[in-house]
């Protein structure tokens, strides 16, 4: 049985937690009006702005960024306007961003919001968390800025910030629910946007991965990880899986003064963006011999490699290549092309949008 004392301790106890919690709160908010950056997305609670800030943000730097978001609301001020567009001008405008799914993803999404919902954004996070491209964080961080809705968002930023706070030494799926229900309990209901983005502006700016500024940090007396003298300790950093290397080979097929490209498949890495042919070699033949077999099996024809352009290096997320490149031409026969395809002259380049290894090429020539 419980006695009144023990209620009252228990009274006490929570209130303890509440006022705790107020504090970190205060703390965090006030930080955040104090110091945050002047970023062009946060002149507007448009949740269509935001919505691509956020898609643009993924996997992406902010100053990197900052320039194409500036880009994208000149030229497509609106949710209609992106669904109006053809997807090769959105991604030409996306072209050098990488992970490319993602422009593919939020053209889809407005195409199918411009037909079913007058080209709103809902209010409903069922319906909203279904369009393709969306998870958990872009719509928590739409519903939570756009709309004041208390949704949280957990981003790289703010799982180191509550890793150290809360002392959590890994980001186990365990201690990743520990992080979510305190947020939880954390999020500000009257200011919920700026919570979370005080959370994640708190991790880029001052609880860094690497040397952590905690004298500008306002929750440092409630950081466990501070208090113990170690912060840049956790979370526990996984060790970089080694990523795969290829060697890869591709070549300018030159008819007179224009040379071949062709779109890559909307369903492959790069989909929708335009190439030319390129195939990886194979550990048993010369790369010349590579770049021959693939042209003959694509298009029947066995061309003339005249020369070569260079040698480039590039880093894609799983593995990275070293790429030949080749000025190759027909020999006497000329081939067809199956696939969607252009003959262009080099300066027509920038009316495509290629991958960055296909342009780390044409830089040598
Ligand atoms: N990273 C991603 N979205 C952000 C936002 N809205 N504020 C700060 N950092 C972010």
């Amino acid at each position: 049985m419980f006695s009144a004392l023990d209620f009252i301790h228990i009274y006490v106890e929570k209130i303890n937690c509440i006022m705790q919690i107020l504090t970190i709160q205060n703390r965090i908010l006030y930080w955040y009006a104090e110091n945050k950056r002047d970023l062009p997305f946060r002149k507007s609670k448009d949740p269509y702005l935001i919505w691509i800030s956020e898609v643009m943000l993924q996997q992406t730097k902010m100053k990197t960024m900052i320039p194409y978001f500036n880009r994208w609301i000149d030229l497509y001020p609106t949710l209609k306007k992106v669904a109006e567009t053809e997807l090769s001008d959105l991604l030409k405008l996306w072209e050098g961003l990488g992970y490319y799914s993602r422009c593919r993803n939020f053209h889809k999404a407005t195409i199918i919001l411009n037909r079913d919902n007058n080209g709103l954004i809902p209010k409903d996070w069922h319906t909203f968390r279904s369009l393709p491209g969306i998870g958990d964080y872009t719509a928590s961080a739409v519903f939570s800025i756009a709309y004041n809705l208390p949704y949280v968002v957990v981003d790289v930023n703010v799982k180191r910030v509550m890793a150290r706070v809360l002392g959590l030494k890994n980001l186990s799926n365990k201690n990743n629910s520990i992080i979510l229900n305190n947020l939880k309990d954390w999020i500000c209901k009257k200011h919920p946007g700026d919570f979370n983005q005080a959370m994640m502006e708190l991790g880029a700016l001052v609880c860094t991965p690497q040397k952590p500024s905690c004298y500008a940090c306002p929750i440092k007396t409630n950081c466990i990880a501070f208090i113990k003298g170690s912060p840049e300790l956790y979370p526990y950093k996984k060790k970089k899986i080694i990523k795969p290397h290829f060697i890869t080979v591709g070549g300018l097929i030159w008819r007179k003064n224009r040379f071949y490209i062709q779109k890559r498949n909307i369903s492959s890495m790069l989909g929708g963006l335009w190439e030319f042919p390129s195939v990886k070699v194979k550990k048993t033949e010369s790369i010349e011999t590579a770049l021959k077999k693939l042209i003959e099996k694509e298009f029947g024809i066995v061309p003339k490699i005249e020369k070569k352009i260079g040698i480039i290096e590039h880093s894609y997320s799983h593995f990275s290549i070293t790429f030949h490149g080749y000025h190759c031409k027909e020999d006497g026969i000329y081939f067809e092309s199956k696939t969607e395809h252009e003959w262009i002259k080099l300066k027509d380049i920038d009316s495509f949008a290629f991958p960055k290894a296909n342009h780390k090429i044409f830089n040598l020539i």
